[in-house]
């Protein structure tokens, strides 16, 4: 049954509350403050109280509608959800009537859709979301979503196991500092581009060489032709045919970003994947999903101190559009959280 939401420290239930939102895409500039009605769990969601709210490079996307194709799907003019906010740790207020498994006051995780999540109330799909041990904090929870499970599946992709060798470009980001750890952790050898100031960060996560991105490329002979199995290109900038040239008889390039156009952004990059992708030298666009048995097994990991979230910044709700201005700029190093408290 769905219930009341009561206001913090009030027994009145509450209506409205505070969230950002946007009426037009672009810059942060774009994203307000206001007053917007508490949402209504339908039969298969809960309505949690945000505790923190993960902020990644595709909200800031969405945030600008850039590029403009993301925009036939989201509002050609406008975002039609128009509050940012995608991977949110939150309480369990209220429960649609058809949710099993989740009751009141369970703390929870999850990638909740486009966005909802800067809000002091969003809705999470009851089926995505997973339980947030005590041990594992709101701002580490929430920082796992988007980026942990694209690391994971960026190295499934690639079948990144014991022994293989592995190159990380754009090593030091949200996605980034979870490839690293998570392939270090499968007794990969992991290489490393990021910048200079975060190349003794990506060693301590587990880079066994790293290089500053701005003088080692695929190419250079640092980073020895023709003998990596696994190469996850999270920064999109590198020659295709360069990243092909650093495998092995039968290694595989994972696509998880790539530079483009303002209309097609990626897209250029991944069709021209698919023509020099070869069966003993694959390169595979990756699109991330949300999957729960993924974010279950990192809130784990992250339970049993076995990863930690690198979080950069946390910022206050007051404060949220600064959070997309620091990910809208593109220098991140790890992830920036925003509380919600
Ligand atoms: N395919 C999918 O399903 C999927 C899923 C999630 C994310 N993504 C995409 O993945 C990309 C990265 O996301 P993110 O959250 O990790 O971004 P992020 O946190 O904003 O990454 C910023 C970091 O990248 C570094 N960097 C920039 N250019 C680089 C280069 N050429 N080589 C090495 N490092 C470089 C920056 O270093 P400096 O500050 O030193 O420049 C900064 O530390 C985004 O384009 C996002 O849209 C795709």
């Amino acid at each position: 049954m769905t219930e009341n939401v009561s206001a913090p420290g009030s027994s009145t239930p509450a209506t409205t509350m505070p969230a950002w939102l946007q009426h037009s895409y672009g810059g942060p500039e774009v994203v307000v403050s206001d007053q917007l009605p508490v949402p209504t769990p339908g039969a298969t969601d809960l309505l949690v109280r945000v505790r923190a709210c993960g902020i990644h490079a595709g909200d800031v996307r969405l945030m600008r509608g850039d590029p403009y194709l993301v925009r036939l799907a989201f509002g050609i003019r406008r975002p039609r959800a128009r509050t940012r906010g995608m991977d949110v740790a939150g309480t369990v207020v209220a429960v649609g009537p058809g949710v099993t498994g989740f009751r009141i006051d369970d703390e929870v995780v999850a990638e909740i859709g486009v966005g909802g999540g800067l809000a002091e109330y969003a809705i999470m799909p009851a089926a995505r979301a997973v339980a947030r041990p005590a041990d594992v904090s709101a701002q580490l929870a929430a920082a796992l979503p988007v980026s942990g499970g694209t690391a994971v599946q960026a190295l499934d992709a690639a079948h990144v196991a014991s022994g293989s060798r592995v190159l990380v470009i754009g090593a030091a980001g949200g996605v980034g500092t979870f490839t690293v750890q998570l392939a270090a952790q499968r007794g990969a050898e992991v290489w490393a581009l990021a910048g200079e100031r975060a190349l003794d960060l990506v060693a301590d996560l587990g880079a066994g060489h790293a290089f500053d991105y701005t003088r080692v490329q695929p190419g250079s002979p640092e980073l020895p032709a023709g003998s990596f199995d696994a190469v996850i290109d999270i920064a999109g900038t590198a020659p295709l045919t360069e990243l092909q040239g650093l495998l092995r008889d039968g290694g595989t390039v994972v696509l998880v970003s790539g530079a483009g156009g303002k209309i097609l952004g990626p897209m250029g990059r991944m069709l021209k994947a698919v023509f020099l992708s070869r069966r003993r030298r694959r390169i595979r666009p990756l699109a991330a999903a949300a999957k729960t048995e993924i974010l279950t097994q990192l809130v784990e990991l992250t339970a049993q101190s076995s990863i930690r979230p690198v979080i950069e910044q946390t910022y206050p709700f007051d404060a949220a559009r600064d959070a997309l201005a620091h990910v809208d700029a593109g220098h991140a190093v790890g992830k920036v959280v925003v509380t919600v408290e």
